[in-house]
């Protein structure tokens, strides 16, 4: 396996299919035109990181198998549909290994297929009980907020890193926490390990983003299935990035990004740049400390089924950017 893989843990009780099952058919029951579209990404899978923490956090209690399916495919849909707008936000050319729907059909029907299959969600979530929904509206608004956020900020040299990893908690943290707490709450699960759980699933997501950012870095474009070298050029400035401008705000690496249209090699030379600064081993630091608090929020937890697959989570995301 690829280091910035992240393979399936070994839970699986057949919950795998029958969500693709969920997805497929979520996404191709109102429009078939759109269906299409939306189930070409689909179809070319994810790591479902997401959905994984969902069942993984229910098994800590008690709870239908049926409602779990419904509550993975609205937190994968509303996933699957915010990676539509990113990349056409991104103009990315591809996603999970295929062409972006953006680079195939154009901006205009990536975007509207991002938002049929954020209806596709809204139609899912009507078989979730009212404390759910809320938690899933509350999550929605948070994490387009972080999207909004993170585009006002976009060529921003002086951004802070607090602000940044704040854009990241929103932005990315909010659709790990959400799986966790919807996990434990349909699993009737006690407030306090739910209140763990999501914690857990907090620092992960940070600690995910991190890795990802990272990743467009340094990473491989062909073991990612999605282009590198993208958020220098859409002025998205990584944790390393900024910490490299704090560094030597007037020196080279400013001048190159204070402007908007970077070519590939003005782009290259960013990224030599901050690679030579040492803030990827800066960053590399957080990832670990943000994986051990995710590691903690999990200690005070009784044995539950899912618990080793949870526990190894945060070694698997740190281990992406060794
Ligand atoms: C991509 O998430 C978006 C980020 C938060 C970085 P994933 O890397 O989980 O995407 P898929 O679902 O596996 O394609
Ligand atoms: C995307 O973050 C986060 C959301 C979609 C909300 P990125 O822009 O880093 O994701 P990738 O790298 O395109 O997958
Ligand atoms: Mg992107
Ligand atoms: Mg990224």
């Amino acid at each position: 396996m690829n280091s910035s893989e992240i393979s399936l843990p070994p839970l699986d009780n057949g919950w795998a299919t029958r969500l693709d099952g969920a997805l497929h058919e979520a996404v191709t029951v109102q429009d078939a035109a759109l269906g299409r579209i939306a189930g070409g990404l689909i179809r070319h899978g994810g790591k479902r990181l997401r959905p994984q923490l969902l069942f993984l956090a229910a098994s800590l209690g008690k709870a239908e198998e049926v409602l779990l399916v419904h509550a993975a495919a609205v937190i994968e849909l509303i996933h699957v549909g915010s990676l539509l707008h990113d990349d056409v936000m991104d103009g990315a050319a591809t996603r999970r290994g295929a062409p972006t729907a953006n680079s195939r059909w154009g901006n205009t029907h990536a975007a509207t297929t991002g938002t049929h299959v954020l209806a596709c969600a809204m139609a899912e979530l009507a078989h979730l009980p009212h404390e759910a929904v809320s938690a899933v509206t509350e999550a929605a608004f948070t994490l387009c907020s972080g999207q909004l956020r993170e585009t006002e900020h976009a060529y921003d040299t002086e951004l802070t890193a607090d602000e940044h990893l704040e854009i990241i908690r929103m932005k990315t943290a909010t659709l790990f926490g959400l799986p966790c707490r919807l996990g434990a709450l349909l699993a009737a699960c006690d407030p306090h390990h739910s209140d763990a759980l999501f914690r857990f699933g907090q620092h992960l997501g940070i600690a995910f983003q991190l890795t990802d950012d990272l990743l467009d870095l340094v990473g491989d474009p062909a073991s990612l299935g999605k282009p590198t070298g993208t958020d220098l050029r859409a002025g998205v400035f990584s944790y390393s990035v900024l910490l490299a401008l704090r560094q030597n705000p007037r020196g080279r690496l400013a001048a190159l990004l204070r402007h908007e249209d970077l070519t590939e090699r003005e782009a290259a030379e960013a990224a030599g740049l901050v690679r030579l600064s040492g803030t990827v081993d800066l960053t590399r630091e957080l990832v670990r400390t943000h994986t051990g608090l995710a590691a903690a929020a999990l200690a005070g937890l009784p044995e539950f089924p899912g618990r080793d697959a949870l526990a190894d989570m945060p070694r698997r995301i740190a281990s992406r950017v060794r």
